[in-house]
């Protein structure tokens, strides 16, 4: 069964697991604890089973009161399931109960899997910021309004 539920300080050292696993660049166990620490009502678990198979990290601007997703894994072995979709739509509903205006992002113009399920969520494209990764690989922003 899944589950998600708002993260808390004990989860900081698996969800620095799952960014090893996910990206050829992780953020740190540290980054990952001050963002945490900066945004808490914007920081999400899946949990299937009682385990941890992914998770977002929110954060956000006051003005605009826009809020950003700084980071979002699912567990490889479990992709493709509709989980990541589950938790971007939770975090949707979390903006619109504390009145957020927009939502945005950047992902690695090659994560076509992840372009896609944002583009199903209508997010759109916005600009390209070149050299944006530490391998020198281009992002995409998107954004997204949020009513
Ligand atoms: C991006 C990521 C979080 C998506 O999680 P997920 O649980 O696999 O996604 P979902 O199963 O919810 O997929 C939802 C949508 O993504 C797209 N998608 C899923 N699997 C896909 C595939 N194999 N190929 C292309 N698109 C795919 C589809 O649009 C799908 O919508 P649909 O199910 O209505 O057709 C996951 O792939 C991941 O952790 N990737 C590595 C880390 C990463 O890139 N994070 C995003 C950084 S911006």
């Amino acid at each position: 069964m899944n589950y998600i539920r708002q993260m808390t300080k004990d989860d900081i050292p698996q969800v620095y697991e799952i960014e090893r696993k996910s990206f050829p660049h992780p953020f740190g166990e540290v980054l990952i604890g001050s963002l945490y620490f900066g945004a808490p009502e914007l920081c999400f678990i899946l949990e299937q089973n009682g385990k941890m198979i992914g998770f977002l990290l929110g954060g956000y601007t006051p003005i605009p009161r826009q809020a950003h997703i700084l980071s979002f894994a699912i567990l490889e072995s479990f992709r493709g399931e509709g989980l990541g979709k589950e938790l971007l739509i939770h975090l949707l509903n979390q903006l619109e109960n504390l009145e957020f205006n927009s939502v945005k992002l950047e992902v690695n113009v090659d994560n076509q899997r992840a372009i896609e399920l944002y583009e199903s969520l209508q997010f759109t494209i916005e600009s390209k910021i070149r050299k944006y990764y530490q391998d020198n690989s281009d992002a995409f922003t998107m954004l997204r309004r949020v009513d």
